[in-house]
């Protein structure tokens, strides 16, 4: 029989200070978990074993699929489990759904007694973050381990901790976007914001409209490295696309994980790859090509009833696909160049009695706004639908600074924050010398992890509209999942530690301790990740 290691191993424990050979002369403060916790406390000495042939004890309908899951990963260490109504006298888990005492929808407790670890939640969030706690101290290697008696209190500063991902610039795989989710919750992030429509692709199936697949998914090129003018394009085909039925599989495996899935169709700008599949929502008569350079296109859709016609049927599929109350629906970026050269567009600033075409996006925005209310969602967009007036009910994310987030949140809008300055995770992490080529910007993990999201600006009132932050993945200079791994990780563990801990239990010099086992985690899971921090 095995016996159970006694060092460094299998618990979350701060790896480089570990010279100990017993867990019991360890510090609690040396436990490992990313995000920090609210609260770890030692409630007794001692320590609990836990080792293979471990009973999980779960009952109510919620406990039994926390049970599966935490089956499904002591399988992936070979651990046999089994899954009983009542504990046994030691090497048990057991998972009880109960009030706890806290208002906060995604809290747990986490308790480790000599006998055996207790999970505690009043739903099937909270348990799932005890989950993540928990197997973040687990062994990598399927060795029995000794935990330390302890109690972790636990519960997340924000309810909105975001990812988002562009599948348009490079289309990445289903297997990717799971994997993706699945270190997105073992971080405890749930929101996914996938971006699935661009100049350069359109990546979901829209039964009504095959072209935008058949057509809008695909681009004859893409520009090599940084080569605008003079262009030099690399003559291969890109493309890509999500079916119906992968989206529902993922946005099933999200939910799964406690992750939100949350469309991105964008409009009005950042849609020339559904001109290029019809080119009639245009303003002017093309033909169009899928976008092969970066950067931001004169071609948007044309405000006409056609267009309207059009996005109201892409959008009445997509809300079938994603059941969270959201839809983003871009609105950056939309240069207003041939709104103001066509007679349509200019007919409806005219019959609405609008000033600009600032106003005319802003009445392109609400009128979509109203359709989605009629399906029951909300609307996100970025910050530039603030120009010319808000819609009534939309959220907004605050990409360019924060001045978007400050005033929406000021009209008494709810913001998501997602600065450039410290939340873009195209930007360099280091160097440049030596890293590889990225679209700019300097963004180390420190930044990342000092970031506060409630500006001072606001008053204690309009806080409240801060519903939490977000790191953008923008792809077009990540060709491989390798490279989007590498400029993902480590920074999400110092984003998830931003939205999901109190700012008084927030301590960088213990982050970048705890990275030490971080990483072998990461490592344990073909995570690909910046090293150097
Ligand atoms: C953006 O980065 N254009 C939202």
């Amino acid at each position: 029989m095995k016996k159970v290691l006694l060092f460094f191993s299998v618990l979350a424990i701060v790896a480089s200070s570990c010279q100990s050979n017993s867990y019991e002369d360890l510090a609690l403060s040396q436990i490992a978990i990313v995000p920090q916790p609210q609260s770890i406390e030692t409630t007794e000495n001692g320590t609990m074993v836990i080792s293979s042939g471990l009973t999980i004890v779960a009952v109510k309908e919620e406990e039994l699929k926390i049970a599966n899951y935490l089956k499904d990963y002591f399988a992936e260490i070979n651990w046999t489990v089994k899954v009983k109504e009542d504990a046994p006298s030691s090497n048990f888990i057991s998972i009880q759904q109960k009030s706890i005492g806290s208002d906060n929808i995604e809290a747990y407790v986490l308790s480790i007694s000599q006998k055996g670890i207790q999970i505690e939640a009043a739903n099937g969030k909270g348990l799932f973050y005890a989950v993540q706690s928990l197997i973040q101290m687990l062994p990598l290697d399927g060795e029995a381990v000794k935990l330390p008696v302890m109690k972790i209190k636990d519960e997340p500063r924000f309810a909105y901790r975001g990812m988002h991902l562009d599948v348009a610039r490079h289309f990445f795989p289903v297997e990717f976007v799971k994997k993706y989710l699945d270190m997105m919750a073992f971080y405890k992030m749930n929101n996914f914001h996938w971006h699935l429509t661009e100049d350069q692709g359109w990546r979901i199936e829209i039964k009504k409209y095959p072209k935008l697949t058949e057509v809008g998914s695909v681009r004859k090129e893409t520009m090599v490295e940084k080569n605008f003018n003079p262009y030099v394009g690399d003559g291969i085909p890109h493309g890509g696309f999500y079916t119906q039925e992968e989206v529902k599989e993922i946005v099933a495996y999200a939910m799964e994980r406690q992750i939100n899935v949350i469309p991105e169709i964008e409009m009005p700008g950042h849609s020339l790859a559904a001109l290029a599949a019809y080119p009639e929502l245009g303003c002017t008569p093309g033909p169009f090509e899928v976008g092969t350079i970066w950067g931001v296109n004169k071609n948007i859709y044309c405000p006409s009833e056609e267009t309207f016609t059009f996005l109201e049927n892409v959008l009445s599929e997509v809300v079938e696909l994603f059941p969270g109350q959201y839809i983003h629906i871009g609105g950056d970026e939309a240069p207003k160049d041939r709104w103001k050269e066509s007679a349509v567009a200019q007919a409806v600033i005219k019959r609405e009695g609008l000033k600009d075409e600032f106003e005319l996006q802003s009445y392109f925005i609400r009128r979509i706004e109203k359709f989605l209310i009629s399906k029951g969602k909300k609307l996100i967009g970025w910050d530039e639908i603030l120009e010319g007036g808000l819609a009534p009910e939309a959220t907004v994310m605050s990409w360019r600074g924060e001045a978007g987030g400050i005033e929406a949140a000021e009209q008494g809008h709810d913001v998501i924050m997602t600065p450039n300055s410290v939340a873009y995770f195209d930007h360099y992490q280091a160097g440049p010398e030596g890293e590889p080529l990225a679209i700019g910007g300097f963004t180390t993990l420190q930044d990342v992890y000092d970031y506060e999201p409630i500006p001072e600006e606001l008053s204690n009132e309009n806080q409240k509209h801060v519903l939490g932050a977000q790191a953008n993945v923008w792809t077009e200079y990540m060709k491989t999942t390798d490279y989007v791994e590498y400029m993902v990780f480590p920074r999400m563990l110092a984003l998830s530690e931003t939205v999901w801990s109190q700012p008084e239990v927030k301590d960088w010099a213990r982050f970048q301790e705890k990275l030490n086992w971080q990483m072998q985690l990461l490592d344990a899971r073909n995570v690909n990740y910046h090293k150097s921090n």
